[in-house]
């Protein structure tokens, strides 16, 4: 199956924890835009009621409010979809370093007591499982660009161990799940991800610029500037994600866009595309922050047909005209 936004696999009925975040309503719109019923399941400690808002009235939509720490059922009735879920997508948990750092506990308890109950989920009705994992897996890369082979250098105990380790955590236990039963399970790691509905206060590179430049603030930029990141546009994180669902691919398999950009030039690019007069003001880098990340993604264009096709200029112009929209109210 060739992954173009007009391939969409059709399920019947998906389950997308941590739904009501950024990636997760996305996901959760082009899931119900393909047909599928759609059960987004949140318990909003990072995650907006309104970026869900929009599917409120849709046929085929259930948001329930759950902490999925805790075991969680979506039997037809409670969700108010027709069929049992046939697609489960663990998106739930902190995700930005300003999140995961205030919910240390939480964060760790979502990757691994939140993932043992998605899993017995996705098991209780035999449906496919895919847990969101990241290059946060690779910690401090030591190879570069980073293939799914390589195996990462991780502080297992520094600040950013919560996360890193509970995803690390959440992939053996998947991995685990098709090993001990034979499980229809999947692993992607996703490498950055930018685009609307980010906030512009969780501390991510892209929404932080935004939110400075569009304010005539200086934009921040950590360290020297000279630290990448490669960013992927939100259309082609879900396209992705979404040709791994429909695959039976355990992997992990890398998605991200492998153009590689530096923190400065990010700014600078911002400043460009919103016509600001912002400068740029450096600061201190936030400790075991990765000097570099860039996928590797052989992978997903062989096994899954897949690769980015939105340009980082087209990704935050589309970005930066939905932060507008917001400001404008
Ligand atoms: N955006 C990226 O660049 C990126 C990169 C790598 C991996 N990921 C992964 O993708 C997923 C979504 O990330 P995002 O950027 O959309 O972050 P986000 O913070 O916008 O979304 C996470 C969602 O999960 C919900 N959540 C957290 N813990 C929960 C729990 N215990 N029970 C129920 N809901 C819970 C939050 O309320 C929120 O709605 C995360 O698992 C993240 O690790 C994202």
């Amino acid at each position: 199956m060739v992954s173009t936004p007009h391939s969409v696999p059709r399920f019947r009925h998906a389950v997308v924890t941590g739904g009501a975040g950024f990636l997760g309503s996305h996901l959760c719109t082009a899931l119900l835009e393909s047909g599928s019923e759609v059960t987004c399941v949140d318990d909003f400690c990072t995650g907006r009621r309104e970026n869900v808002a929009h599917l409120a009235d849709r046929p085929g939509f259930t948001l329930i409010e759950a902490d999925i720490c805790h075991p969680f059922d979506v039997e037809a009735g409670a969700s108010g979809a027709s069929a049992p879920p046939d697609l489960v997508l663990n998106f739930a948990s902190p995700a930005s370093p300003a999140d995961y750092l205030r919910m240390p506990l939480h964060t760790l308890e979502t990757g691994s007591a939140g993932t043992r109950n998605a899993l017995a989920l996705a098991r209780r009705y035999g449906a496919r499982f895919v847990h969101a994992s990241t290059s946060e897996a690779y910690g401090d890369p030591q190879e570069h660009p980073q293939s799914e082979r390589y195996w990462g250098h991780v502080n297992p105990v520094g600040p950013r161990s919560v996360y890193d380790e509970a995803k690390r955590f959440g992939e053996a236990l998947t991995a685990a799940e098709a090993r001990s039963r034979g499980a229809n399970v999947g692993i992607v790691r996703l490498f950055n991800t930018y685009g609307p509905r980010m906030r512009g206060y969780d501390g991510r590179a892209v929404p932080t610029f935004v939110r400075q430049a569009l304010a005539g603030e200086e934009l921040t930029v950590t360290g020297d500037g000279r630290q990448t990141r490669s960013l992927a546009y939100v259309d082609d994180t879900v396209r992705g994600v979404l040709a791994m669902a429909g695959s039976e691919l355990l992997g992990p398999v890398n998605i991200g866009n492998p153009d590689e950009i530096t923190m400065q030039h990010l700014a600078e690019l911002v400043i460009e595309l919103t016509g600001s007069s912002s400068g740029l003001r450096f600061i201190e880098r936030p400790s075991d922050d990765p000097a570099v990340r860039c996928p590797d993604i052989t992978l997903a264009r062989g096994k899954l047909q897949w690769e980015p096709t939105v340009p980082a200029r087209e990704g935050l112009e589309r970005t930066i005209a939905w932060f507008r929209g917001q400001a404008a109210g």
